[in-house]
């Protein structure tokens, strides 16, 4: 616990002394930001006074009754005067806890919603082990059973649902080394955020070590029965033997990526980079968990055109795996970096044309987001979110995504690409496996490269990271190609192309998803009909533009798309496709649809896409 002591100390002397000169001022400001860094409002821990350093988990996974029993024995770094060490926990069933070896009297602080309660272990300042037995419940939110001839279980522990599986010091700032040791039903390989084994064991045991220190939102854990195939010399593709080929082909450039990704900012830390391919269920498209993204399967197009994905959950193995968001507010660290560093590995593996198509994408996503936003709450807008009292999963918009990312991209069009590129290699390696907070950010950056009133100036910070909407320096995009598709789409839509003269079979997926997305709400059904007929886009492989389709379909009330929608949504729980398409149900008054759909497909679903839509529906 010397480091916080040393901060604290020092502020004290600091104050103590009311230090002038502007170098000692700087300093004194350094070290309050330090200690204000440890204020996470989604966390209960007080890591200043006793933390853990290492976590020991050694569990058994129960299909039958959907729990999860372990013992979390952690390794702790109390302070001198530490009374205690607070953890984490929503709905654990504790049922033993020790200190060194000791049967200690630990309470349960009071509820709040989705924050949990704080587990109060009694502690001092000699205490060094910490061992809790416990119980998950079977309704855990960062748990997905899937049931059935396969059954299969995953973990999606951000934000702050690690705590529905695991009492944790559950905030980003709080890294930890784990091993673990876990018992599954024969006929299963279990995996984890840590080193992973390629074969089914014969018992069911498994053992896993993760020995760099990681943040508790990237511990994950999936069950089920998968294979395992190499796709070059660090990387690998895990999933169900049914997907295996097609995985194997898909991300058959994975190395690829590494290795540009690498080129650009530096040492891969992780060792091996590995894809597990989850049931369609899973919530997100991906998920950045350490040494192996977990991944939705609706990525598998069979031409590998959606691997940007895999681009972007890579770069996370820098941009919030190595440095990591203080707290939730500074979340446009984590991604506005990571979308930035996609779209650099996406221009260095497949061209600029691709990743300008993918930044004019994104740059549509943004402006339609921002005005989406700035009706209703315009502080959600700013880079910097301001999330106490409310639920970390709100300030997941295209705000930290794409506003970051075009930022990020106003500094280098400001300073140069050289310059930001030599920038961003020594933030990365400089900070590694620390916590970053947007003011310590932009302590850095004014540091080390926007170091004179003229950049100050042409960049102007405030506006981008305090300020609301988009700021009138955003970088332009222009990609001619897309420019070809919104030709074409006029054209078709005024009658002066004909359907058969659209050039759909030259157009990539980008080009595809642009034309349907950009269709006029009030395209009549039988226009929708002539598309289907001549380029057959309902049978598409590429979940992408088959979501397109399905959007527009609904908002051109166009019914033969219906039973396509409806087994979509009831297989696919990934929130990005779910959202629009429950949303647009309910804008063009066939909110019966959605319920009728939504109650067969509710159960298929993941706690952070039902919390969306129970509240999109008005469900309870
Ligand atoms: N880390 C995120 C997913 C996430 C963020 C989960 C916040 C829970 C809380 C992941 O890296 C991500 O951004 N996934 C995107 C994909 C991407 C290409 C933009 C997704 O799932 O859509
Ligand atoms: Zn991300």
């Amino acid at each position: 616990m010397k480091y916080f002591h040393i901060i604290i100390a020092t502020a004290i002397i600091l104050a103590m002394f009311g230090c002038n000169s502007p170098e000692e001022n700087g300093r004194k400001s350094q070290v309050i930001l330090e200690m204000k860094r440890a204020t996470d409002f989604h966390s209960y821990s007080h890591p200043e006074e006793a933390v853990v350093t290492h976590l020991n988990w050694n569990a058994s996974v129960n299909f039958d009754d959907r729990i999860i029993r372990a013992t979390a024995i952690y390794d702790i770094d109390a302070s001198d005067d530490a009374e205690r060490i607070l953890l984490d926990c929503v709905d654990l069933k504790i049922e033993a806890v020790t200190v060194d070896g000791e049967s200690v009297d630990w309470s349960m602080g009071p509820e709040q919603p989705f924050i949990g309660q704080p587990l109060s272990i009694p502690v001092n300042g000699n205490s060094q082990r910490i061992s809790i037995q416990y119980a998950s419940a079977p309704s855990a939110g960062a748990l997905l059973w899937v049931e059935g001839e396969q059954p299969f279980l995953f973990t999606q522990s951000q934000a702050i649902l690690a705590r529905t599986w695991i009492p944790c010091q559950d905030s980003p700032g709080i890294r930890f080394t784990y091993e673990a040791h876990v018992d599954v039903p024969v006929g299963t390989m279990a995996l984890m955020s840590a080193t992973n084994p390629t074969q089914q064991s014969e018992d069911g045991h498994y053992d896993f070590r993760m020995d760099q220190p990681i943040p508790s939102y990237l511990m994950a854990l999936a069950v089920g029965n998968v294979e395992f195939r190499a796709v070059g010399p660090h990387t690998g593709v895990y999933a169900v033997p049914e997907l295996i080929d097609a995985s194997e082909y898909e991300f058959g450039e994975m190395e690829n990526l590494l290795v540009a990704a690498e080129n650009l900012y530096g040492k891969y830390a992780w060792e091996r980079y590995d894809l597990l391919v989850l049931p369609a269920a899973f919530p997100f498209g991906g998920m950045e968990n350490p040494r192996l993204t977990f991944a939705t399967p609706t990525i598998i197009a069979g031409d590998r055109s959606l691997v940007s994905l895999v681009a972007h959950e890579l770069a996370h193995s820098w941009s919030g795996n190595l440095v990591t968001n203080s707290t939730w507010d500074d979340f446009w660290l984590n991604e506005g970096f990571t979308v930035y560093f996609e779209q650099r590995i996406m221009e260095a593996v497949y061209g600029r044309e691709i990743s300008e198509m993918l930044a004019t994408l994104s740059y549509q996503g943004l402006v339609d987001e921002v005005d989406e936003i700035m009706d209703t709450n315009p502080d959600d807008t700013h880079l910097k979110l301001h999330l106490q009292n409310r639920n970390p999963d709100d300030g997941m918009t295209a705000i930290a995504y794409d506003k970051g990312y075009f930022f990020l991209r106003l500094i280098e069009e400001t300073v140069g690409r050289d310059g930001f590129d030599k920038f961003l290699k020594a933030y990365f390696t400089e900070h590694a496996f620390t916590v970053m907070d947007t003011d310590q950010f932009i302590a850095y950056l004014k540091e080390n490269l926007l170091n004179s009133e003229e950049l100050l100036t042409a960049v102007n910070m405030d506006a981008w990271i305090f300020g609301a909407g988009l700021p009138a320096n955003c970088p332009q995009v222009r990609s001619e190609r897309i420019e070809s598709v919104d030709a074409n789409l006029i054209a078709w839509e005024t009658g002066t192309m004909a359907t058969e003269d659209l050039p759909w079979k030259e157009w990539v997926y980008q080009e595809r998803y642009r034309f349907l997305s950009n269709l006029n709400d009030a395209t009549p059904a039988e226009r929708m009909k002539e598309l289907d007929a001549t380029w057959n886009i309902s049978t598409t492989g590429n979940n992408e533009v088959l979501f397109a389709w399905l959007e527009q379909s609904i908002r051109s009330k166009y019914a033969p798309s219906y039973a396509r929608l409806e087994t979509f949504l009831i297989n696919v729980g990934r929130r990005k496709f779910l959202t629009p398409l429950y949303r647009a149900m309910v804008e063009t008054e066939q909110k019966e649809m959605a319920l009728s759909i939504y109650e067969q497909a509710r159960q298929n679903y993941h706690s952070v896409a039902t919390g969306t839509m129970d509240e999109l529906l008005a469900v309870d």
